[in-house]
């Protein structure tokens, strides 16, 4: 059955300054499900989260070019109301971020913000919320005492619940479970499983048990490049390139030596594929051929034909605007034929 999309990045590019963050990353986010971010430190995972809900706009100096589509809006456009749309998300973040108030007025926060005072309606998002968070029981006879004397475990549930009071209809987290010990983190992913029934979940996380055991899809980062997503049981067991296949198996990403380079440009389809079959004859067996091409289609021609004659593609990604590159490695086709 084919899954709803509920978040849709199209070519998004974010910058810090100079230092390019995100590099043309196109994906669609499926509805209800939960989607892990992969990828090593400083790859992109957090910038690509908090460009989901416009946090990025809150720092100086940075630059989104491209577009976010949730439900279809892109909420780049001019005119959209950010407020409105942080709270159709909750955000978890690496470390509890608890209000030096109560346990209770915590949870009430954003419904205080957004106007509701009839204290019925208050008592029973309380109760409804930290039973969500599955934070109710420990807490129900204190729900007065100061949120800060909580364990961090709890205070992260507690964060959960804020989050969820508000109705929102995504849960974006942060590597949430990074700062606890490991029973609230189980408490935590547990939540999770449930509420993906209800909430669309993006999660970024650096430990890939945590992906196994919760992702429905993933989405593998490496220096600001989209190297591969999918249904998380092939990026995480067979993943097709090999930059993704070295960072689940824990080695050193390298980046492959190009033993030759050649740049297909507007050429009629016979010509391309003649001409990276060509470029991939003169080649030794294992070394390494980069094509640029200006499609999206060539580069999925050249791509299948390639596989077809058994040559290994290491690596397909979108250098800029116009641009694709794929980098092919050559095998001993006679002897696998
Ligand atoms: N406010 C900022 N100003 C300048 N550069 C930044 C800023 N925030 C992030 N960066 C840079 O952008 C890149 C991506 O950072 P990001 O925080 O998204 O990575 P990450 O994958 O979440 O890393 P980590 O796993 O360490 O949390 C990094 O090179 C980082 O140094
Ligand atoms: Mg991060």
């Amino acid at each position: 059955m084919q899954t709803k999309t509920h978040i849709s990045a199209r070519d998004l590019t974010v910058s810090y300054g100079e230092q390019q963050a995100l590099n043309h990353i196109s994906i669609d986010i499926p509805d209800k499900k939960i989607t892990a971010i992969i990828g090593p430190s400083g790859c992109g995972k957090t910038t690509l989260l908090k460009s989901f809900n416009r946090l990025l706009d809150l720092q100086d100096g940075v630059r989104v070019a491209g577009q976010v589509l949730v439900d279809g809006e892109n909420i780049y456009d001019p005119g959209v109301e950010k407020t409105h749309l942080r709270k159709r998300m909750g955000l978890l973040s690496q470390r509890p971020t608890v209000l030096p108030m109560s346990i209770y007025d915590n949870v009430v926060y954003g419904l205080r913000i957004h106007g509701v005072k009839d204290k019925k309606i208050l008592d029973q998002a309380v109760e409804r919320y930290l039973q969500e968070a599955n934070l109710w029981s420990e807490v129900k006879d204190r729900l007065h005492s100061s949120a800060t004397r909580l364990s961090i475990g709890q205070q992260q549930r507690l964060c959960l619940a804020r989050g969820l009071a508000v109705e929102p209809e995504i849960i974006l987290g942060d590597e949430p479970t990074s700062a606890l010990d490991p029973v609230s983190a189980e408490q935590i992913e547990q939540r999770f499983l449930v509420l993906k029934n209800q909430y669309t979940i993006v999660l970024v996380t650096h430990i890939l048990r945590q992906a196994k055991r919760l992702a429905d899809y993933v989405i593998f980062l490496y220096l600001g490049n989209l190297i591969e997503h999918g249904p998380a049981e092939q990026v995480l067991n067979n993943p097709r390139y090999a930059k993704t296949q070295a960072y689940i198996e824990g080695k050193f990403i390298e980046e492959p030596t190009i033993h030759k380079e050649i740049t297909l440009q507007k050429e009629r389809s016979a010509d391309y594929l003649t001409s990276t079959l060509l470029a991939l004859d003169e080649l030794q067996v294992d070394q390494v051929l980069k094509v640029v091409v200006d499609s999206e289609p060539t580069m999925n021609e050249i791509s299948k034909a390639v596989e077809l004659k058994c040559h290994k593609i290491l690596e397909v990604k979108r250098i800029d605007l116009l641009h694709w590159e794929i980098i092919i490695q050559k095998q001993n086709v006679n002897f696998i034929i």
